[in-house]
């Protein structure tokens, strides 16, 4: 069996994760070997079998005894570890979560149900490293993965809704905490049915504009009942990191643009944070090569694989299906809201919602040792 090193296995990504192989049975397959960078000598947990005691993250020697390595430890990690267990000549495969790796040559974005002829491809050529892509771009590719197969899209713009999730957990708590905040600012004031609602909306102000440098020290901003229109790094040419990583990574994806040898399709928009918790929800507007009729369209989404869910355009559908809260711990992608817009018959709109820590995380790495596996 496959000596299995699972690094980060213990934070949020790292749990969905563990979950993940738990119900698909991926322990009876491998060999795990549970590393940490914090308990060395602990004991590993019960999916162990031979290793029971968790082994030093930060040890080259250990980590090169594993066939594979899946780290959700997170980039500074794998900046600080993968160059020197590649210099000491470990030849294993790289799984990981981090973006660290994403764009480099001899990496690979995994999302299988999209791409597995480009990851297939690499396996031939013996690449080695496999990494998890963006949370956004890979949901968004589970939903719209029929237009892409069949070469509809000529260009695509994505207005994100993103989760608190996608910061780390500390975020999740700080929304949390805003409304908490919020809400008991309030509280006497909701209580009395006879209280203005304007008076309500000034004090919910107040707090918000009240908390300390402690209270939005994750976001640098109030999220609850607030959003903010700007995620990752400012690149300095007025797009954020996160939406350059649209369309590099879909295209990367694709295994499409200059470095294979073909035409980027351009993808770009506005990533905007919302109070949602673990959901990325998208809006897209998506330029057609040409005008393909709404039927075929809706076929093309719905049968591209089997978690993609076509939502009918009605207003009870999407209000019922098209939400974080109707999608959070599931691995459906449904996609909705799809019509032709009064530009012509060669724009359509839809509106995709995804589990960022499952499609946008844990998935396609669980999926990638299964790949190895086979
Ligand atoms: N960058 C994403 C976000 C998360 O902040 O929502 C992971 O890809």
């Amino acid at each position: 069996m496959k000596l299995v090193g699972l690094v980060g296995w213990r934070g949020m990504v790292g749990s969905v994760l563990m979950q993940r192989m738990q119900e698909e049975g991926d322990f009876a397959h491998i060999e795990p070997v549970f590393f940490t960078t914090s308990n060395t000598g602990g004991a590993a947990p019960a999916m162990a079998k031979n290793e029971t005691i968790l082994k030093d993250a930060n040890s080259i020697a250990e980590l090169s005894k594993c066939d594979i390595i899946i780290s959700c430890q997170g980039g500074d990690y794998t900046s600080a570890v993968f160059p020197q267990l590649r210099a000491a000549g470990w030849d294993g495969y790289w799984i990981d979560a981090a973006s660290t790796l994403r764009m480099e040559k001899d990496a690979v974005i995994v999302l299988d149900p999209v791409n597995l002829h480009v990851i297939k491809d690499a396996l031939g050529k013996g690449v080695k490293n496999y990494i998890g892509g963006n949370c956004t771009v890979s949901c968004m590719m589970m939903g719209l993965g029929g237009l892409f197969q069949h070469d509809l899209i000529d260009w695509m713009s994505s207005m994100t809704y993103q989760a608190a999730s996608g910061g780390g957990a500390q975020h999740m708590r700080e929304l949390l905490t805003q409304f908490g905040t919020i809400n008991s600012s309030v509280k006497a004031l909701l209580e009395n049915p006879a209280s203005a609602i304007l008076e309500i909306d000034r004090q919910v102000l107040a707090t918000q504009h009240g908390y300390s440098a402690d209270e939005i020290k994750q976001f640098g901003a109030p999220l609850a009942g607030n959003l903010i229109p700007w995620i990752d790094k400012d690149l300095g040419n007025g797009q954020s990191k996160e939406e350059w990583k649209a369309g590099a990574e879909t295209n990367k994806i694709l295994g499409r643009g200059v470095d294979f040898g073909s035409k980027e399709i351009p993808v770009d928009g506005l990533c905007v944070r919302i109070g949602a918790m673990r959901c990325h929800s998208q809006a897209l507007t998506i330029k057609l090569k040409k005008d393909v009729p709404l039927d075929e369209i809706n076929d093309i989404i719905a049968s591209n694989n089997e978690w993609v869910k076509l939502v009918s355009n009605t207003r009870e559908a999407s209000v019922r299906d098209l939400s974080p809260a109707a999608v959070t711990g599931s691995l459906t992608i449904p996609v909705g809201r799809v019509r032709k817009m009064s530009m012509g018959g060669d724009y359509l709109s839809a509106f995709t919602v995804g589990d960022q820590l499952l499609w946008g995380a844990a998935e396609p790495l669980r999926r990638m040792l299964r790949i190895l596996l086979d």
